[in-house]
């Protein structure tokens, strides 16, 4: 098991490991004096582990209720929110319980923003068990629901007091969600691993699953401790992210998020080497590493239909945008550009990859 430290606003270990989901109650009581614990879940994961981690803390003499909402993005709204705000009130939870996030990236967000809102802030414990929430969304802190007008609209940043990424839970997760989780692995390599990289490229979907975790928390650590709440470096997070978000709204959400993501890195790459912001091996290498996972790159979009959405970015402040940008391979940097500066850059990409 690797143990890896944040030591952001609130210091709290991430572990990473097999059989975690076994020992969480032990984690839990050694954490803190609770009574009751609620653990948040979707329906899918909840027959998978939920009974396993109501065991575990259970036996630890904590009394513990299960909050089950249906699977999917469409639950990280306003009303499954007040919904679970409502249920921690009625199982009377008080400041020194805990909430238990056991799931993919929704069940994350909308379990934290819950915890850091309801008695304002209670503890809070995240069991991720997707690819992806293993390796960014658990970690540093982001919480938030969905608004009609936009995704993550409405949110806080909230530390949690402990992460335990159980390896195990991998085994079980569908192929076409741990592809999505293997957009963002590739993301932290474009934006500050080559080794990574080339373990992928070496690799492919045959990674060393403890090795990858590890790496992409301890990136993601070093990114948080040094901008908690996103107003510079944390924003590197975001490669591929912006032209992904496009692809996602455009699509009705139809392509998923982690393949987005890869689109998004593929025009960034394309748009980066056509402005000499890095060689035309750089951005091949890391299309051909994409590639490689299966994922597919051309988006469908007409450059009319794809630039003015950038205009309502959620990262845009005024009249410009920060892009991250690839200028080799294992290494990207921010660049602060305007709007219009912008979709110049990135039509060669949007329209290589249309
Ligand atoms: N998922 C991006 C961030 O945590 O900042």
């Amino acid at each position: 098991m690797n143990t890896i430290t944040v030591n952001a606003s609130r210091a709290y270990e991430v572990r990473i490991g097999s059989g975690l989901m076994d020992t969480a109650g032990k984690e839990v009581s050694s954490l803190f004096s609770a009574e009751k614990c609620v653990i948040v879940t979707d329906d899918n994961v909840d027959k998978l582990y939920a009974e396993a981690v109501k065991k575990s803390i259970a036996d630890e003499g904590i009394e513990v209720f299960k909050y089950v909402f249906p699977h999917g993005e469409s639950s990280k709204c306003a009303a499954t929110y007040v919904d679970l705000i409502n249920f921690l009130a009625e199982s009377d939870l008080s400041r020194s319980d805990v909430i238990v996030a056991l799931g993919g990236g929704v069940t994350g967000d909308l379990a934290g923003f819950a915890a850091a809102t309801y008695l304002r802030g209670i503890n809070l414990v995240q069991i991720p068990t997707t690819l992806l929430a293993m390796v960014d969304s658990s970690v540093g802190g982001k919480t938030a629901i969905d608004l009609p007008r936009g995704k993550n609209l409405c949110g806080a940043f909230y530390q949690p007091h402990l992460v335990l990424c159980d390896t195990d839970a991998l085994k079980t997760l569908p192929a076409d969600i741990f592809l999505d989780g293997c957009a963002e692995v590739i993301k932290y390599g474009c934006l500050g691993n080559a080794e990574l990289l080339e373990h992928l490229e070496k690799q492919r979907l045959d990674f060393d699953v403890d090795y990858v975790i590890s790496t992409c928390v301890s990136m993601k650590r070093d990114v948080v401790n040094g901008d908690e709440f996103d107003r510079g470096m944390r924003q590197l997070l975001n490669l591929g992210h912006t032209a992904g978000h496009v692809i996602e709204k455009l699509s009705n959400f139809g392509v998923s998020h982690g393949r987005a993501v890869a689109m998004g890195m593929a025009i960034i790459s394309e748009s980066a080497q056509n402005a000499g912001m890095c060689t035309k091996d750089t951005s091949d290498r890391i299309v051909e590493l994409i590639k490689s996972f299966g994922f597919t790159l051309n988006h469908g979009y007409t450059k009319e239909e794809f630039l003015p959405r950038f205009v309502s970015d959620k990262k845009r402040t005024g009249s410009s945008i920060t892009a991250v940008i690839p200028v080799s391979f294992g290494k990207s940097k921010l660049f602060k550009m305007t709007i219009e500066d912008f979709k110049q850059f990135i039509l060669t990409g949007v329209e290589t990859w249309k």
